[in-house]
């Protein structure tokens, strides 16, 4: 049986530790958990393991260092990474200053730094440890979905976060199309958990982070999946509404035969 090597990045709480603590409970899989800081306890599967390693995934030592550490661990074991999983929000540096609950407190800038731009280097770092039928998970949300907010009433607004999803969800067809044109098999996906109690909202999601991350532990340990989509609990979601681009259609023609 082959071992499954999956790095999540953003796994020391929330969604990403429940990920982790799934992942490890099932056989053949060696996990690398990684955050600011790498204090671990979980059950294991006996054929399972679980790595921890330093990363904060804004700041380019640290992406280097991991990415060393990884790819030296995995070829002394003569494995190749199969997953690569995304899962960070923001790193709070301000202390106490911004709320964690506040997610539309932040600043572009800052939301942009963690879901984004992190985002962007540690995936570039990490890609070239992936195998040829790997596949690269960006865990979204329900509000990168723009057609989310064609519909009255419309989800909460939350510009610089649900924007940044958004983007990220954008990233994923533009990887996924570049995995194409490269020839590999490596699946590209975007995932929305649903409403979780977790830090990002201070608790107040309808779902346990146990429950929610099962979608993405099992987009993780499905074969053959398909590739350039988003998923939630109930299957695909839209990257955009059709109806609302045909009202809009709609109304120019409307407007021009005026
Ligand atoms: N909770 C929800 O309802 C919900 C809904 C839709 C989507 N999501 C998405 O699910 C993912 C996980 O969210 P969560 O709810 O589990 O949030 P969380 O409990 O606040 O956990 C966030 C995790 O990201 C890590 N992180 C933050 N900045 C990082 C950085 N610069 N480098 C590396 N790791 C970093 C944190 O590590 P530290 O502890 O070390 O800071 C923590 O482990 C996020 O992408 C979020 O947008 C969540």
């Amino acid at each position: 049986m082959t071992l499954r090597t999956i790095l999540v990045t953003g796994s020391n709480q929330g969604l990403g530790m429940h990920i982790v603590h799934q992942l490890a409970s099932t056989p053949n899989v060696l996990v690398f958990m990684s955050g600011s800081s790498t204090k671990f306890v979980l059950d294991v599967h006996p054929s399972s393991t679980v790595v921890p390693v330093q990363l904060d995934i804004t700041d380019d030592n640290s992406v280097t260092a991991a990415q060393v550490f990884i790819s030296d661990f995995i070829k002394e074991k003569g494995l190749q990474a199969s997953i690569f999983l995304s899962s960070s929000f923001l790193k709070i540096k301000t202390p106490t200053a911004i709320s964690s609950a506040a997610i539309g407190a932040h600043s572009f800038k800052a939301v942009y730094e963690v879901n984004i731009f992190g985002t962007v280097a540690v995936t570039d770092a990490f890609r070239p440890l992936l195998n040829n039928d790997g596949t690269i998970l960006n865990v979204s949300s329900g509000l990168g979905s723009i057609s989310a907010y064609t519909r009255r009433p419309a989800p909460l607004v939350f510009p610089a976060y649900a924007s940044s999803k958004t983007a990220l969800n954008a990233l994923t067809v533009q990887w996924e199309l570049q995995e194409e044109q490269k020839g590999s098999a490596i699946r590209v996906v975007s995932i929305d958990p649903g409403h979780n109690r977790t830090n990002l909202n201070k608790f107040t999601g309808g779902m346990p982070p146990a429950d929610g991350c099962k979608v993405i532990v099992d987009a993780a340990l499905e074969k053959g999946g398909k590739t350039a989509v988003f998923l939630n609990r109930d299957g695909e979601v839209a990257w955009w509404n059709p109806d609302f681009i045909s009202r809009i259609e709609y109304q120019i023609v409307g407007k021009d035969s005026l």
